[in-house]
């Protein structure tokens, strides 16, 4: 994983792995038992995840509609925050397997096909997410891998946060409106791209 498209892989990760395990030691402390504390804990690391992908998610819109400083920090970090995603992401799914070990419990058919299609595909993002995975697989099905990946994450989260709005619409419309806002810019900032851009956004 050695290139400038790495640079910041390790800290990223590092930094990522110490906030996950907060979010799920601030679950179980706040569980009024271990089930609940687990279901917490997924609750909070699904949080934490949240932002970390909306910022690879509209890394490169971003960057395309309003070139800046900040922007073109983001597009030379996105690996690294793509794996930070990744590096979180792994802690819900270790507290919602939990969860689901110490209810004796399995999740609905849909939730397990689509949520756990999504996480099936964020570890094929993760898993590739080096330039020796890029030349391997090609530029073309590289970026076809990690175009679905997004798309199905962001699917996931809308479904996941726009279900809660009727539960808790003033706590949960900002979350849903930044689903939408994620789309409207990823949309707003789509043009063709060649296969040397798609690989340097690996
Ligand atoms: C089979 C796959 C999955 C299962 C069984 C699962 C399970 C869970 C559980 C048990 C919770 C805590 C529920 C609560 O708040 O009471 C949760 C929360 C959540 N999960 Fe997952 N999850 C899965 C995959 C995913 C994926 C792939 C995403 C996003 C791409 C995701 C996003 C979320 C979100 C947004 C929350 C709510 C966080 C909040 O309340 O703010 N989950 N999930």
């Amino acid at each position: 994983m050695s290139g400038a498209r790495s640079r910041g892989v390790g800290l990223a990760c590092a930094v990522a792995a110490v906030a996950a395990a907060a979010a799920v030691a601030g679950g179980l402390a706040a569980g009024d038992d271990a089930a609940e504390g687990w279901q917490l804990a997924a609750r909070y690391t699904a949080r934490l995840a949240f932002p970390i992908f909306l910022a690879a998610f509209v890394a490169g819109p971003w960057h395309r509609l309003r070139p800046g400083a900040a922007s073109r920090w983001l597009l030379r970090h996105r690996r690294a925050v793509g794996l930070a995603f990744a590096t979180v992401f792994a802690a819900h799914l270790v507290s919602l397997v939990t969860f689901n070990v110490l209810e004796r419990t399995l999740p609905v058919p849909p939730t397990l096909v689509v949520g756990g299609g999504a996480l099936v595909v964020a570890a094929l993002m993760a898993a590739t997410s080096n330039d020796a995975a890029v030349r391997r697989l090609g530029a073309k099905r590289w970026g076809r891998l990690h175009t679905v990946g997004m798309w199905w994450l962001w699917l996931v989260f809308t479904i996941t946060y726009g279900g809660r709005l009727a539960g808790s619409p003033d706590f949960f419309a900002l979350f849903a409106l930044a689903c939408v806002a994620a789309v409207v810019l990823r949309v707003a900032g789509r043009r063709r791209r060649t296969p040397a851009r798609l690989a340097d956004a690996a």
